[in-house]
């Protein structure tokens, strides 16, 4: 094992995590995860799904890799990390902008932005810049800091019941360009990773997880939905980048279906705090697999 390089700063010195509420976020789990990253410094980091970046930040802070590539099939999220990485000063003025006009009118503020959305020309009809502010907006206010859009992808979460939401934390977007300023970042699907990772790589995949009772849905955070066809592609692309002399790591929820599909790979479970149903009495730890080829 290398020597510990201390964690990235921005100017201010807050360390880098992710600033979006985001389904499936993986900050509580990181201190399990840490020694089941590769010891040896990949030449480069995949992270398909990437999600709030969770794992991203944390692998970034360390100085894990030689270089980083995100994607997400969600485009308004690769254009937050896209606007927050280039142009971190603009999403924070159009935040501050967004936080006034909220105080002084919240429910009609927050339909107004909602709707930009079902304008002719949408997304060209905002600059990145103000798209990247509007989805941070929406995520900071809306119920439970969901992400869904209908059929025609629209945006259709209701606004959640928030007195004080944290609309903007410039310290907080500030730290997180400071530590994209390099990355790649891509709307792709996972399967195309097979195209690019090479042997000294590093893939980290944290999918929709496979649903835990035969009653939950399979859930959809873009416009399609994640389904067991999903989930055995996934599989095939692991076992693939396994052939290639890739290192792999995953993460999914403790189901039949997913030790079914991993069989022959290390399979470690964690244990995560999760609200996997909405009945409270169903919350609580939930154990969770950590997929690896090494
Ligand atoms: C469980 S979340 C990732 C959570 C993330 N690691 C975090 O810490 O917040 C799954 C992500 O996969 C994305 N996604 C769904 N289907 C995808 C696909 N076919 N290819 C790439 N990304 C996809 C979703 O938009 C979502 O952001």
């Amino acid at each position: 094992m290398g020597v510990p390089v201390p964690e990235r700063l921005a100017d201010d010195g807050m360390a880098a995590g992710p600033f979006l509420k985001w389904a499936g976020g993986k900050s509580q789990l990181l201190a399990q995860y840490a020694p089941l990253f590769p010891a040896e410094r990949p030449a480069r980091y995949f992270e398909p799904f990437v999600g709030s970046g969770a794992v991203f930040f944390y692998l970034r802070g360390r100085d894990f890799a030689g270089s980083y590539t995100l994607w997400d099939v969600n485009a308004e999220l690769i254009n937050v990390y896209r606007a927050v990485r280039d142009e971190v000063e603009a999403v924070i003025a159009l935040l501050a902008a967004h936080r006034d006009a909220h105080a002084a009118d919240g429910r009609g503020h927050y339909a107004a932005v909602r709707a930009l959305d079902r304008q002719p020309g949408w997304p060209e009809s905002l600059p990145p810049a103000a798209r990247a502010a509007r989805m941070i907006y929406l995520n900071k206010t809306c119920y439970n800091g969901l992400w869904r859009v209908n059929s025609r992808g629209h945006f259709n979460v209701p606004p959640g019941r928030y007195r004080n939401p944290p609309i903007l934390d410039a310290g907080r977007l500030r730290a997180a360009a400071a530590a994209l300023q390099g990355v790649d970042l891509a709307v792709r699907d996972f399967r195309t990773v097979v195209d690019e990772a090479r042997p000294g790589d590093f893939v980290y995949f944290d999918p929709p997880y496979v649903p835990l009772s035969p009653t939950a849905s399979f859930t959809s955070y873009a416009r399609e939905d994640f389904g067991e066809s999903d989930q055995r592609a996934l599989a095939d692309v692991f076992r693939t980048l396994d052939r290639q002399g890739v290192r792999v790591m995953l993460s999914n929820a403790d189901a039949p279906l997913v030790h079914e599909l991993y069989r022959g790979f290390r399979i470690e479970i964690v244990q995560a705090r999760r609200a996997i149903n909405s009945r409270a009495a169903r919350r609580g730890p939930i154990s969770e697999v950590v997929v690896l080829n090494a």
